[in-house]
């Protein structure tokens, strides 16, 4: 296994071997008592010390000829983690890196705890295998299942059924072979290419990167030499071409090129290229890459390409084959994993983000959630960090995409919480929804500008948001007298009366208030679209859905007004006797009470209501909208 034997002493020859080695990404799934930390140390301490020799030859070889052959070899083992790193994930994976005479290796340490799921999703995401540990004296547990489960949802096609500490049960032969059978019949529908089970002890070394000298009864290979020989070969190149384009580069008006790294396919001078989200197409006219020009690119490739035509390519859009396109959708199904320890609300907006798109997203259906035990699906109503679930997603504007069972780079999104800006889950596209298909926007000719002339207004939408009884309506009503006085067309939207007819089916969980809120942001955006100035009075406690409404108005026309009155004063004015049966228990969810209040952070205008008169507070709204009126 020495690496020395392919180095005879001429560094330039010695790093193109290098560089013409196969990499395999890998990831260890199991927990700190399974040895996973023993065991990615003993593969890194015994493979590491014949790099290091080799290294230091190395290091004796370019000093003598002048070049630095270390910096350029660490250049040449990090390589190729790039994307894990534009994908802009932060999360806590070690990638470490070591190399044998036969193959260069990246193992994802993904360290256990809570988070595992998290870790996991991400280190998993561009890895060809997965070492599973299992402690021989506990065989297969939950979490065996999980990370298995996890792993083929991934789409990791190989497995190492690692069963490690065999040392303790006096390297029974029985206890591998239970084991084993064990797991094969758990994971005979999880769709894994290979399976292969190795009895080890990490601890004293045995079938790691040496044979064992205390199980006669297994003839296979060591973990090393599984890993340096299992074949990799990668159906990248058969499937259809795909280049997400990262940049478009233009250093001079005579040359403009789309800079990207081929996912999928390949590519050739000649070949007609569409552009995914337009339908546009070009022909390729050139290839150039930091070593000069091709005449063919594929999966793997980092290059410009030159196109004969000025097509409109922004960065974030991808370039494919014309007979082969992916789907643009705004609707389509997928499995979510929930990593986050808020959990997930259906209709909540969050910004999905894929390889090349970013738009928000809400998930508009949890269809079941599957059991990673039983792989039984389960109705649900939200999923909690470590879940899994086969949703329905609805996009802003069309996202193009691959299902991830074709194409595991633009098959995969994650989802990131608008506030706190976390990664919340990762997910994996099934297929796009025909019902998004058949329903297309209309054309209309009486447009929101005509209607908001011919009321002699520009429209808005007022709103109102804090506890019950903080006086929201009372300074509504106060509001819409002065306006109506004044000629204009207004509308207010009362939260207690709406829920009397449109949101009559909706309660006070957090779901049932996010879809309340939606409903009624979706209402006041059609009434702005109807030219008139909308007054919204809703307690609308979350953050996250008054950001959602303010983005679906226009540039400045949605004002935030934070009816600010301590709780003290709320519960003693009590005017409708909720406060009383809350406290008593007998409302549950009670804002205030037993649900949460997030306070505005920066209201248009923050009323300050103790001791002041509604009349006048409606009064320094109605000089606010003055202001902005009477703008441009
Ligand atoms: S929101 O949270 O979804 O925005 P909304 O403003 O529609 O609430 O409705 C709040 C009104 O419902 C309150 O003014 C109060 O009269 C009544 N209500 C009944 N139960 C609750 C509850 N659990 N929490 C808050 N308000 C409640």
């Amino acid at each position: 296994m020495s690496d020395l034997s392919d180095f005879s002493g001429d560094v330039a020859s010695y790093l193109a071997d290098q560089e013409k080695k196969s990499l395999l990404r890998f990831l260890t799934c199991g927990s700190v008592d399974d040895g996973k930390s023993t065991l990615i140390g003993r593969l890194l301490y015994d493979t590491r010390l014949i790099f290091e020799d080799q290294l230091a030859a190395l290091e004796r070889d370019s000093n003598k000829h002048g070049t630095n052959g270390k910096d350029i070899d660490f250049a040449l083992l990090v390589d190729g983690l790039e994307s894990e790193r534009e994908q802009g994930i932060t999360i806590d994976v070690a990638y470490r890196f070591f190399t044998t005479s036969r193959r260069k290796f990246i193992v994802a340490d993904t360290p256990g705890h809570e988070e595992y799921t998290r870790n996991m999703a991400t280190g998993a995401s561009t890895a060809d295998l997965a070492v599973v540990l299992v402690d021989s004296r506990q065989g297969i547990l939950r979490q065996t299942r999980r990370h298995s489960f996890i792993s083929s949802l991934l789409g990791i096609r190989h497995i190492v059924l690692a069963i490690n500490k065999i040392d303790l049960m006096d390297y029974s032969h029985d206890v591998y072979s239970r084991i084993v059978a064990d797991y094969l019949q758990f994971a005979k529908n999880l769709g894994f290419e290979s399976i292969t089970p190795i009895p080890m002890s990490a601890r004293f070394g045995d079938n790691v990167t040496t044979p064992s000298q205390h199980m006669a009864w297994y003839s296979g290979p060591t973990l090393l030499e599984h890993l340096e020989t299992v074949p990799i070969a990668s159906d990248l190149l058969q499937k259809p071409f795909r280049m997400p384009v990262q940049l478009v580069s233009r250093p001079n008006l005579n040359f403009r090129g789309f800079s990207g790294e081929v996912a999928s396919g390949t590519v050739a001078v000649g070949d007609e290229v569409v552009v995914a989200k337009s339908g546009q197409s070009s022909k390729v006219e050139q290839i150039v890459t930091m070593d000069g020009s091709l005449t063919s690119a594929e999966a793997g490739q980092a290059v410009t390409l030159v196109l004969a035509d000025e097509i409109e390519v922004s960065r974030g859009n991808i370039l494919v084959a014309p007979d082969s396109r992916p789907a643009l959708a705004d609707q389509f199904q997928a499995k979510i994993i929930w990593f986050d320890s808020t959990a997930m609300i259906p209709g909540r907006s969050y910004i999905l983000r894929t390889e090349v798109d970013s738009t928000s997203a809400t998930i508009t259906a949890l269809k079941y959630q599957v059991n990673v035990n039983s792989f039984s699906h389960e109705a649900a109503k939200t999923l909690v960090m470590n879940e899994i679930g086969i949703c329905n997603v609805s996009t802003q504007s069309s996202i193009v995409f691959d299902a991830y069972k074709d194409n595991r780079t633009t098959g995969n999104f994650i989802l990131i919480d608008r506030l706190s800006n976390a990664t919340v889950a990762a997910g994996m596209i099934d297929f796009p929804l025909r019902r998004a298909q058949n329903v297309q926007w209309q054309a209309v000719e009486v447009n929101k500008k005509a209607h908001a002339e011919i009321k002699a207004q520009k429209p808005a939408v007022l709103w109102f948001t804090g506890l019950s009884g903080a006086g929201k309506s009372t300074i509504a009503n106060e509001l819409e007298k002065i306006l109506y006085a004044k000629g204009k067309h207004t509308y207010l939207l009362d939260g207690d009366n709406i829920r009397h007819g449109l949101c009559r089916d909706l309660g006070f969980t957090a779901e049932d208030r996010v879809e309340n809120i939606r409903r009624i942001a979706e209402v006041a955006k059609l009434m702005t679209d109807a030219g008139l100035i909308v007054l919204v009075s809703l307690i609308s406690p979350f953050r996250s859905e008054r950001r959602l409404a303010r983005e679906m108005m226009d540039e400045g026309e949605f004002i935030e007004i934070f009816v600010d009155t301590p709780i003290e004063v709320c519960s003693g004015r009590d005017p409708k006797g909720l406060y009383k049966r809350a406290m008593a228990g007998q409302i549950a969810n009670f804002t205030g009470v037993t649900s949460p209040y997030e306070v505005p952070e920066n209201p248009e205008i923050h009323l300050e209501t103790n001791g002041s008169d509604p009349f006048e507070l409606a009064t320094r709204i109605d000089e606010y909208l003055l202001g902005i009126q009477n703008k441009d």
